[in-house]
């Protein structure tokens, strides 16, 4: 439940760039690939608190389209990460009530994980206390491109094309646009995450790493968004 007795609502939708990982295995001394493994035990960790404070919708970027040229040995072991996280996590989303979807271009993902993929989206559809989404080989850029290539492919005439239209054709064609966008360890950038969703997104730094991304600091990003004045381009009220 959301019990913030502030007159300015919790964000609905929170969008996380969740950056760190690698620095945080480095000062502890770790592996690279145990950064990413305590990154993945965060995501679990951080989405328990979005339903304990009742945010609804929840999206973390997890491996972009530009993430392919790490070495391959960080690139398997991040697929193996996601795979194992969405065999594990079934019965846990289930019992948490955690609807999971996938944005991104799945046609690059081996087959094994496409395949769970489409049976963790198909089995927690009805699941209502958390929509949280991963992308997966997800560029905002790409998504456009394939939402273009998509319109045309389906015959769509020039005087047809609007703004909704456009959002329907992308990935994220279910979820409502991020109000918030957090990114992690100090870097102050978009990295072609949700280029089209986040028009008005406000926006949250933090020099914390993803794994060190706790109830405290959620919290102070949840003040920081509720101290801001939305105004979506219209007048401020007197
Ligand atoms: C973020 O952590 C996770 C992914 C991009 C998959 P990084 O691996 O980018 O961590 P840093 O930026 O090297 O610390
Ligand atoms: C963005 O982080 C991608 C993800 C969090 C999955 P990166 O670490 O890949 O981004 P850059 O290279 O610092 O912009
Ligand atoms: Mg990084």
């Amino acid at each position: 439940m959301n019990t913030n007795t502030e007159t300015k609502p919790y964000p609905r939708h929170i969008a996380i760039i969740l950056d760190g990982n690698g620095r945080f295995a480095k000062k502890h001394g770790l592996l690279r690939q145990q950064g990413h493994k305590a990154g993945a035990d965060n995501v679990e960790a951080v989405g328990d608190l979005f339903i304990e404070k009742g945010i609804p919708y929840m999206t973390v970027y997890a491996f972009s389209t530009e993430n392919w040229k790490r070495s391959e040995d960080e690139v398997s072991y991040l697929m193996a990460l996601m795979k194992r996280y969405l065999t594990k996590n079934k019965v846990d989303a289930l019992r948490k009530g955690i609807r999971i979807r996938v944005i991104g271009d799945r046609s690059r993902l081996s087959r094994d994980l496409q395949e769970l993929i489409v049976s963790m989206e198909e089995d927690t559809k009805d699941m209502k206390n958390l929509n949280l989404t991963f992308a997966i080989n997800y560029g905002g850029r790409d998504e456009i491109r394939r939402a273009v290539s998509k319109m045309i492919s389906d015959g769509v005439k020039a005087d047809q094309v609007d703004e909704a239209l456009i959002s329907s054709y992308l990935d994220t064609s279910d979820l409502p646009d991020p109000d918030l966008l957090i990114r992690t360890s100090g870097e102050e950038r978009i990295s072609n995450f949700l280029l089209w969703q986040i028009a008005y997104a406000e926006m949250y730094f933090t020099d914390k790493l993803w794994p060190e991304f706790d109830e405290a600091e959620l919290d102070q990003a949840l003040a920081s968004f509720q101290k801001r004045d939305r105004r979506f381009g219209g007048r401020k009220e007197e």
